[in-house]
């Protein structure tokens, strides 16, 4: 053979490869999720998220040590509250069980970022993400709830609000009233793609948020489009979003790697529960390496154009990337 290019020469060894390896994970783009409870003492596995708990706020306080020594930027906070009602009142009541987890987290670690998710369907009794009026769900009534919650988040000690409700307006509706409030200085992270996606169930069973009625097509994206996740992304970055989203993030690729080339604020992707869950299971089946296969699918939501990624396996990650 008398070939000129020869790829394999700089896949020699591992240095080679080390040299000219195009996308690396840092622990620098890592956030990890959490799901507070009500109560003491309280560290319960998730049966759907092995390796995933509910946290009462004194052992949340004790994982945001380990996160921390890890070297994980941040944080992001789901609340699962005892108590719901139709209006969802417990994602904007001062004493929420986000709020109260967000003032001691921020009192005890006040350089790790707090990112609190902002929605309404952990915390309405019918499971949706916004008010509900004869079947429907309202989008400008439950944009103002939704605000209010975001303001309420950032009070107690957020520094980066993310809305997951995908209503309209809301990006632009929570920059105001952030700014109204004199914090500007208060970042949104907006969940700009997010699509009506089977890979949410784990989470649904974690946070008891499963809708009582119907589905989320009529504000979760249809998983066919992706025009219409540009738009979206366009839209958020207009209404005043600092970094956008795209969610669920392995089946959705393509729409990430869009944004990234279209947009230019960073662009986070949402390595979602069932996502995690289907390693998990085929890890302790034996049937992969969990580890590779991590690392192997976080290097390509990186590689596709995520600067950011949301992820249960975070800390893992953190220790191999090390
Ligand atoms: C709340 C919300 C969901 C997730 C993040 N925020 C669930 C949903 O929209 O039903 C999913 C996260 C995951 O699956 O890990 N709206």
């Amino acid at each position: 053979m008398d070939l000129i290019k020869r790829p394999r020469r700089l896949r020699a060894g591992g240095n080679m490869r080390r040299l000219v390896r195009e996308t690396a994970l840092s622990v620098d783009d890592l956030i990890y999720p959490l799901f507070v409870v009500e109560g003491e003492g309280i560290k319960k596995e998730i049966p759907s998220m092995p390796g995933v708990y509910h946290l009462s706020i004194d052992n949340l306080l004790k994982e945001l040590d380990e996160v921390q020594s890890l070297g994980i930027p941040g944080v992001l906070l789901f609340g699962v509250p005892d108590v719901k009602d139709e209006a969802g009142t417990g994602a904007y009541s001062h004493d929420g069980i986000v709020q109260r987890a967000l003032r001691e987290a921020k009192r005890h670690f006040p350089e790790l970022l707090l990112v609190a998710d902002v929605c309404l369907c952990e915390y309405t009794s019918h499971g949706h993400c916004g008010m509900i009026h004869e079947g429907k769900i309202l989008n400008d009534a439950s944009v103002e709830l939704i605000a209010r919650a975001a303001v309420s988040y950032a009070e107690a000690g957020a520094d980066i609000v993310a809305p997951s409700d995908m209503m309209d307006g809301r990006v632009g509706a929570i920059r105001k009233a952030l700014d109204r409030n004199g914090m500007e200085d208060k970042a949104i992270m907006a969940y700009s793609a997010k699509y009506a996606s089977a890979f949410y169930g784990p989470f649904r069973d974690a946070a008891h948020s499963a809708p009582a009625f119907g589905d989320r097509k009529t504000y979760q994206m249809d998983c066919g489009n992706k025009k219409e996740a540009l738009r979206e992304v366009e839209l958020d970055i207009a209404e005043g979003a600092d970094i956008v989203m795209v969610k669920p993030a392995m089946a959705y690729l393509d729409i990430i790697n869009e944004a990234a080339g279209r947009f230019d604020v960073p662009v986070a992707a949402y390595n979602v529960s069932g996502e995690y869950s289907m390693i998990k299971a085929a890890a302790q089946n034996g049937w992969l390496d969990e580890k590779a296969v991590v690392l192997e699918s976080m290097t390509a939501i990186k590689r596709a154009g995520a600067k950011i990624i949301i992820t249960y396996f975070a800390k893992d990650l953190a220790r191999w990337i090390e």
